[in-house]
């Protein structure tokens, strides 16, 4: 090879490479963004500068007004602290001035909200109080970091960009759920989770609060639903559906009392989140029955549950004392939780105990009921029909839409996308959690460098991109799906740190898919805002997943 000939070789791998830089760094150079606020607001204009708080920063609010004075109070605690600065009330100030104000003409859905920062006042407006916290979010966001402390933190420039945002959510149930049933978590860690929700504008937690591995609500009636129901005598070591078993010979429980759990409601209304709290029935019910075996077919013994999986002891719905037992923990669940929805569970329920139950077949007989499907749509309803006098509506696993549903319930739909099809085909209210994008207890990176988990390959891309609208419904019936939820079952999450580095940053992606526009989306985008809303993450603590790599971020068809 002569000298112009390697000079001309040389050149071409030169300009290659310098081709193949600049496609790759054009994908995968994630710089932060001035305005790292997740979800992205619907619209936002930059606008050149900062409003720069201070020790005479006002808080201009109707503090006559007792919603807005709550507002004020958490502006002091979530502001005020961790800056040191008074906020002082004053409903004069024009500058140096954070303004909360209601305004009706506001128009949009719950929680939309106007915010404007300008150098010398930053405005938030709403037409409700909800709309004004969720500004607030929005202001959090963009303060620098240290606005998470807890504590005074000194010599920190509290700048906040000009801009004009007009915000409001796509869908009104944006959601997140957590299993404590498989394992126990304490109310501080619940108050944080809720606490991460509020932050990025989700407004329903589902407490997943009864398993077959931990009864973990405080019953007066029934107060061995946690002596007994609330402990296991040791936990599988190893995954639920491989041979041979482990146990670690521990035993393991716990439970929330009533005034715990009032604590915790007070915690989210401030948040302004609504708390579905999950009462399962019939199957994963093997707590319960350990604490009352007449409730189950066979009268027992029965115990609570030590590892994972689906169990046939289930409630025996021939017997009239288990619908007297359901009744009376309803009625205390409701008189705890003031929402709208109370969860039913519904879902995994094996007919074995039912097929081989006298009782349950005499129901059947008398009822006219088909089969044990019909069964299990007789006891979902009539738990409804109760529910419905406290004027209380039910959520279910898609499951309770085998055998007929019953007549007002929502849906769940997580094995799939098809249940949710169905239920809004029949004019039914859908929540969107399939498993294959919403089930945050599955694997986000390849597993063989993860910790245990149950499978499936969700990873942070493949949330982004869900769509909680089926293109199976017209535009009619797509008006069923009131929004999406994640799924945080936690049978291989013994801790709150492992919890939190399941659920976010995938928690922060489907609170995007719920609140952003679908063609405001967009991926590089939201990695760069992910950059200053990992920095809030940390300095609160959360144990989040850190191994997005390259080829996790990289734009891949097969999560779209
Ligand atoms: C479920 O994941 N069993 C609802
Ligand atoms: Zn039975």
């Amino acid at each position: 090879m002569n000298i112009r000939t390697l000079n001309r070789y040389f050149l071409f791998a030169i300009l290659l490479s310098i081709l193949f830089s600049c496609a790759g760094q054009e994908e995968l150079k994630i710089e932060p963004a001035r305005y790292p606020i997740i979800p992205k607001p619907q619209k936002l204009v930059e606008q050149p500068g900062v409003f720069r708080i201070n020790d005479s920063t006002a808080l201009n609010i109707d503090m006559n007004n007792p919603e807005l004075a709550e507002l004020a109070e958490y502006v002091h605690q979530q502001f005020g602290v961790p800056t040191g600065f008074p906020f002082t009330e004053n409903n004069k100030a024009e500058q140096n001035v954070l303004v909360l104000r209601l305004d009706s003409r506001i128009k949009g859905k719950e929680g939309s909200y106007l915010l404007k920062v300008e150098p010398d006042k930053i405005t938030i407006a709403a037409s409700t109080a909800r709309g004004l916290f969720y500004g607030l979010q929005t202001l959090r966001q963009l303060l620098p970091y240290a606005i998470e402390s807890r504590d005074l933190v000194e010599n920190v420039n509290w700048e906040v960009p000009c801009v004009e945002i007009e915000d409001e959510p796509r869908f009104v149930y944006r959601g997140m759920h957590l299993d404590v049933g498989r394992h126990f978590f304490p109310v501080s860690f619940i108050k944080k989770y809720i606490d991460l929700l509020a932050l990025q504008k989700m407004n329903y937690f589902h407490w997943h609060l009864t398993e077959d591995q931990g009864w973990r609500i405080e019953i007066k009636k029934y107060p061995k639903l946690t002596r007994v129901g609330a402990y296991r005598k040791q936990t599988l070591n190893t995954h639920g559906a491989e041979k041979p078993f482990i146990f670690d010979g521990q035993p393991y429980g716990g439970f929330y009392t009533q005034d715990q759990i009032r604590e915790v409601v007070e915690y989210a209304r401030k948040r302004f989140v609504t708390i579905v709290p999950e009462i399962e029935m019939p199957g994963h019910s093997s707590a319960a029955l350990a604490a009352y075996p007449e409730l189950g077919c066979t009268g027992g013994p029965y115990k609570v549950q030590e590892r994972w999986g689906i169990f046939k002891d289930v409630y025996c719905a021939g017997n009239e004392k288990t619908f007297q037992f359901l009744e009376d923990v309803l009625s205390e669940v409701v008189e705890l939780f003031p929402g709208k929805y109370i969860h039913i569970g519904g879902d995994e329920c094996p007919k074995d105990s039912w097929k081989a139950c006298p009782k349950c077949q005499a129901r059947i007989k008398a009822e006219g009921l088909k089969d044990e499907h019909e069964l299990q749509s007789y006891f979902i309803q009539r738990i409804e029909k109760f529910l419905l006098t406290k004027n209380r509506y039910i959520i279910g696993w898609d499951e309770i839409l085998e055998g007929g549903l019953a007549p007002q319930a929502t849906v769940m739909s997580w094995r799939g996308i098809k249940g949710g099809v169905a239920a809004a085909k029949q004019h039914h209210d859908v929540i969107m959690t399939p498993g294959t994008h919403c089930y945050f207890d599955h694997y986000q990176n390849d597993p063989a460098v993860e910790p245990l988990a149950i499978g499936g390959f969700t990873p942070l891309q493949k949330v982004y991109f869900y769509e909680p609208v089926p293109a199976e419904l017209n535009e009619q019936e797509a008006k069923y799906i009131l929004g999406a939820q994640g799924n945080v079952w936690t049978e291989y999450m013994p801790t709150g740190h492992h919890v939190e580095y399941m659920a976010f940053p995938r928690a922060c992606a489907l609170a995007e898919v719920v609140w952003t526009a679908k063609g405001h989306k967009n991926w590089f985008d939201f990695l760069s805002r992910l950059q200053g809303y990992y920095k809030h993450l940390y300095a609160l603590g959360v144990n989040y997943f850190r191994g997005n790599r390259g080829d996790l971020i990289k734009l891949n068809k097969e999560w779209q």
